[in-house]
């Protein structure tokens, strides 16, 4: 079982881990006792991803990713062990680092390496360990990226512009990552095409409300044990996060305020049964603060100093940016943790406000993340998308592309009949009439 996977090192140089009387095994984990915790638990997942289960079973006899080396900068979680392995079933050699420091599964972590996938994960990371971690996949010199956040993008077009040349395409998870992504190309800085797996329906449709609006209710549950029922909750950014956030507190009995600052989406709030107001005007109602803008300074000293005592802030969104911490940590005059992932600022006034994960994604960091039945289809995108570019690569030019339609839509039937739910087929006659613009009343 144990697998030796050499690289040749570069400026990072790989870990390996050392374990008496075995071979030793690659990467950089908290404790590789934890792995048979870990497998139990991804195997658990995969029973909720049979989308991905089927891609995998078809990469092990194709091997579409023969030969290629796929470094992967993802949430280290027990989906994303089942994206690995799928991945390497098609062919690929992958190295897996974590895409933000709290969200990393230790167990996942641990399992992975044991299966052969060197990994760079280690929850509560702290920021060197984080650059050192993505140095160390980059050191595999990849000719496919797989990134959420545009991390991995990022350091290899800053620092690392070397191995350029050597990649042939990527892909995007998230909202975050492609935004900063067009931002490249519009400048025409990529170096590389991206397929945006984000912007496919199957996945923002689904993982962006469904998950993010169960997951984000789910770490702000398990980290205070609060009751919403009869709360005021607040959601800043009514994007899909949002809505999702939106419609699951609601849906456990808070009174849910939105703020925005786009027109459609807060007079879409405003329609959908919600309080639309300035989070200078919601600062003092709410009980529950929940920032998933994608933009910085989304809560700030202003909006705190109004809080009421005891108010609970957290992000879903994907980059600690969204609170300003440090001015709550310039104007309180103490600061204490008071549970796992909870911590209390005392401000001058004596009023406590509570902010949950370090302002980094409540989701993942307090909780387990979206769950396994949603990132099927995401992590079906990133499987196929990886596929697509390894088969077109050569065709396509240095831009974000989105996910090919066929593919968006065979993940949806494949996700449908995987829940047992059929449709129905258009007769002649309608495909007629859709064809027709004669026809009127
Ligand atoms: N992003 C949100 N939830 C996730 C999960 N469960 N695994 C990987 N990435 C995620």
């Amino acid at each position: 079982m144990a697998t030796q996977v050499s690289f040749s090192m570069q400026k990072s140089p790989q870990k390996s881990i050392k374990r008496k009387g075995k071979a030793a095994l690659a990467g950089d984990v908290k404790d590789l006792a934890l792995a048979e915790k870990g497998r139990s638990r991804i195997e658990w997942a995969a029973r909720s991803m049979p989308v991905l289960e089927q891609i995998k079973a078809r990469f092990g006899k194709q091997r579409p990713l023969e030969g290629l080396r796929l470094a992967a900068c993802l949430h280290v979680t027990t989906e994303t062990a089942n994206l690995a392995l799928t991945l390497q079933a098609g062919g690929a050699e992958v190295a897996l680092c974590a895409s933000n420091p709290l969200s990393t599964q230790d167990d996942v972590a641990a399992a992975l390496v044991e299966a052969g996938i060197p990994t760079y994960a280690i929850k509560g990371e702290d920021q060197t360990t984080y650059y050192r971690h993505i140095g160390a996949i980059l050191g595999t010199r990849p000719h496919l990226t797989m990134d959420d956040g545009a991390d991995v993008v990022s350091v290899l077009h800053k620092e690392r512009r070397e191995l350029l040349a050597g990649v042939l395409g990527g892909t995007e998870e998230t909202t975050t990552g492609v935004v900063r992504l067009r931002a490249m190309a519009e400048q025409g800085v990529l170096a590389y095409p991206i397929i945006a797996v984000n912007d496919a329906l199957t996945k923002h449709l689904f993982d962006n409300r469904y998950g993010t609006g169960q997951s984000t209710i789910d770490g702000i549950v398990r980290a205070t044990n609060r009751l919403l029922a009869g709360s005021t909750f607040v959601v800043a950014g009514y994007g899909w996060c949002g809505r999702g956030i939106a419609m699951r507190a609601k849906g456990m009995g808070a009174n849910v305020v939105v703020t925005e600052i786009d027109p459609l989406r807060a007079l879409e709030a405003l329609l959908d049964g919600f309080r639309v107001m300035p989070m200078s005007e919601a600062a003092p109602l709410g009980d529950f603060f929940c920032t998933v803008t994608g933009n910085t300074d989304v809560i700030r000293e202003e909006h705190f100093k109004r809080m009421k005592d005891g108010a609970i802030v957290c992000n879903s969104g994907h980059f600690n940016v969204e609170l300003d911490l440090r001015a709550l940590g310039a104007v309180a005059k103490s600061r204490r943790e008071v549970r796992d992932f909870v911590e209390e600022f005392t401000l001058k006034n004596g009023r406590r406000i509570v902010v949950l994960a370090e302002g980094r994604l409540v989701n993942l960091s307090a909780a387990e993340g979206h769950p396994s039945s949603v990132m099927d289809m995401s992590f079906a995108n990133q499987a196929l998308s990886a596929e697509h570019m390894a088969k077109n690569h050569r065709s396509l030019e240095k831009k974000v592309y989105a996910v090919p339609q066929a593919i968006d839509r065979e993940i949806a039937r494949l996700k449908l009949e995987s829940q047992g739910a059929r449709i129905d087929k258009l007769t002649p006659n309608q495909k007629r009439y859709l064809a027709s613009w004669q026809e009127g009343t």
